[in-house]
């Protein structure tokens, strides 16, 4: 897959998520996993100047995964800021 379809298809699952967090309900655990296949997906397809930035979100979203099979909903709140926060922080630094 390439980038654009990757980062499409990330943001199509990370737009699920974050409505299911807003709306106070556990996300569901098929668009986590899709999610966090996809997270591994931009890892791989990252250049090295953001690479251990995209490796540590890959890693993130997997505990977003476990996270949402434990139906911890506590920890899929903090976890998704945290990813929000990872996204941010990226195309802020390293997006031309
Ligand atoms: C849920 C999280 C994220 C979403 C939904 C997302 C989404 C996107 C989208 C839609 C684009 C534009 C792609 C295009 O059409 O050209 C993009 C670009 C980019 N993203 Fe993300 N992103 C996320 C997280 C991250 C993270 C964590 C990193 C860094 C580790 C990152 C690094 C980048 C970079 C460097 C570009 C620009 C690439 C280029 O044009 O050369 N993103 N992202």
């Amino acid at each position: 897959m390439d980038f654009k379809t990757t980062k499409h298809d990330l943001e199509e699952a990370f737009t699920l998520i974050v409505n299911q967090i807003e709306e106070g309900s556990l996300p569901d655990v098929a668009t986590a996993n899709r999610f966090s296949r996809l997270a591994g997906m931009m890892h791989q397809l990252s250049d090295e100047t953001w690479m251990e930035e995209a490796e540590d979100f890959s890693h993130l979203a997997g505990q977003f995964l476990n996270a949402v099979k434990k139906h911890d909903l506590e920890s899929c709140v903090m976890l998704v800021e945290s990813l929000q926060d990872a996204q941010s922080f990226c195309h802020r630094t390293f997006r031309e």
